[in-house]
């Protein structure tokens, strides 16, 4: 019942021109696809283009954060109205390396995902244990903890625009995926506490990505189970190939 979402955070790559030729690829070559949603997103720089080019395609764009603010003295900063006037559908909140690199708050992250969901947006809302809480048994803990500060306040009907991405941050980028049962355990826990915080109607129908690692070699493996909804690429995400083939799971 829930639409599987792959999803390519391309990070901090990627000139227009090369942009424009990754999404020209993938343009051609997922024309067919038309049982999953799949999403790119470009760092600002690259949005405006990309938008152009995607229109009229099923690829839809996300940007990777934004300031929870509409507009205003915050030199620097873009808001979810400017995201969605530049044509993105989706916004990336709280990945692992804005709250480690640029230490963002799980107060900043859940202004964040409110400003999103107001805006009328999606939002692609992370979380995740590093390896020492995973190895302390604190992951539930954790997630738990992240879930309840990021969306504090936010009520059923503005929840419809959630997406969570579950990200084990030891496996971000470092070729160590989570296996398929340690991130089945994980999507359940979200999805049980999704429902005992609203609703399991609203919890059977939100969609949890797997994010960390994915590959080609390993996406078919997650997303056969039941709670893994699609996936949030990062490395994998920039080469059309292997994105193609991650997009394609379960099809070889
Ligand atoms: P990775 O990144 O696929 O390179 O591990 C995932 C992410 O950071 O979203």
């Amino acid at each position: 019942m829930r639409r599987p979402l792959i999803a390519g955070n391309w990070k901090l790559h990627k000139t227009v021109a090369e942009a424009l030729e990754m999404v020209t690829t993938l343009k051609k070559d997922l024309t067919d696809v038309k049982d999953r949603d799949m999403v790119v997103a470009p760092a600002f720089t690259a949005l405006a283009s990309v938008a152009e080019a995607l229109a009229g395609s099923p690829l839809a764009l996300a940007a990777q954060n934004c300031y929870p603010q509409a507009s205003g003295a915050f030199t620097g900063e873009v808001s979810p109205a400017l995201l969605r006037d530049v044509g993105c559908r989706y916004v990336i909140v709280g990945h692992s390396e804005r709250r480690s690199l640029f230490s963002e708050s799980d107060d900043f992250i859940r202004q964040k995902v409110k400003a999103v969901l107001d805006e009328g947006l999606l939002a692609i809302f992370c979380i995740g244990e590093t390896l020492e809480e995973r190895n302390e048994n604190r992951t539930f803990e954790i997630l738990e903890g992240q879930v309840d500060a990021g969306l504090k306040g936010i009520d059923k009907a503005a929840a419809e625009g959630l997406t969570i991405a579950y990200e084990p941050v030891w496996a971000i980028g470092t070729g160590q995926t989570a296996s398929d049962d340690q991130a089945e355990e994980a999507h359940r826990f979200i999805r049980d506490l999704l429902a005992r915080r609203y609703d399991q109607d609203l919890a059977d129908r939100t969609r949890i990505l797997y994010g960390g690692s994915v590959k080609p070699d390993n996406v078919d493996g997650l997303m056969a189970m039941p709670n893994i909804d699609g996936a949030l690429v990062g490395g994998a995400s920039l080469k059309a190939a292997d994105f193609i083939r991650i997009v394609r799971f379960g099809k070889g």
